[in-house]
């Protein structure tokens, strides 16, 4: 693994804290207490999460293919979870476990990450049983604001490069519709205490059709 995801991951949880006071931790509050039952959550990073899982999650697997962040998220497991879990070392379209496994998947600001949606939301669909739910919280393309969107295209190459493939013209909530989940909750929304380009966002839950 390179220099650069080893310092991205040094670095990951400071430079998100404006952000997380600012909004993303109420939002992962809200959203989290939902799920329930068996769990996966995809790209864990350094386990921002972990702290929002009720008593209702009966298994976590936690999956993240960065040994850097995995290091931390382990740490962070270890010491503050107090559930069932396991950490698998894969990336979201590579979880090498039965189809139905899950009775939710938790994706926050993977999306935009992954080298192709369409394979780790197919995975995502494979894995949940029929009815199971997608909780995601994800930075998306500003198609509201070509102003905005216009910025996003502008630095999206540099973005992608500096900071772990990450995406910033991505339309998730086309990919999620694509990959034949159904939203039942979908609030398109602005983010506080972080850089303009990264300021809208998706959050929400998408099921799985029965
Ligand atoms: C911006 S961080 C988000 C971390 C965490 N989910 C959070 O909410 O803070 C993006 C994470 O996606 C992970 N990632 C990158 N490629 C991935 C893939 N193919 N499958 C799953 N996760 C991936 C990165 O290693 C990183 O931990």
């Amino acid at each position: 693994m390179s220099i650069k995801s080893y310092f991205m991951a040094k670095v990951y949880d400071r430079s998100m804290r404006g952000m997380e006071c600012a909004c993303l931790a109420e939002w992962r509050a809200n959203l989290l207490s939902q799920a329930e039952g068996d769990v996966l959550e995809i790209g864990s990073g350094t386990g921002g999460n972990l702290s929002y899982f009720s008593d209702s999650v009966s298994n976590l697997v936690l999956s993240e293919p960065d040994p850097h962040m995995r290091v931390q998220l382990i740490e962070k497991a270890e010491k503050n979870y107090r559930g069932e879990y396991c950490v698998k070392p894969c990336g979201a379209d590579e979880i090498d476990l039965p189809n139905g496994s899950f009775d939710a998947v938790v994706s926050t600001l993977v999306l935009c990450s992954v080298p192709s949606q369409s394979a780790s939301l197919a995975e995502i669909r494979r894995l949940l049983r029929p009815g199971g739910a997608l909780f995601f919280i994800e930075h998306v393309v500003a198609s509201d604001d070509p102003g905005l969107f216009r910025w996003q295209r502008f630095w999206n190459r540099f973005w992608v490069f500096m900071c772990g493939n990450c995406h910033l013209t991505r339309d998730t909530e086309q990919a999620i519709l694509d990959a034949g989940l159904e939203f039942e909750s979908i609030d398109r929304t602005r983010s506080n205490g972080g850089p303009a380009i990264v300021s809208s966002w998706i959050r929400g839950i998408a099921r799985k059709p029965t």
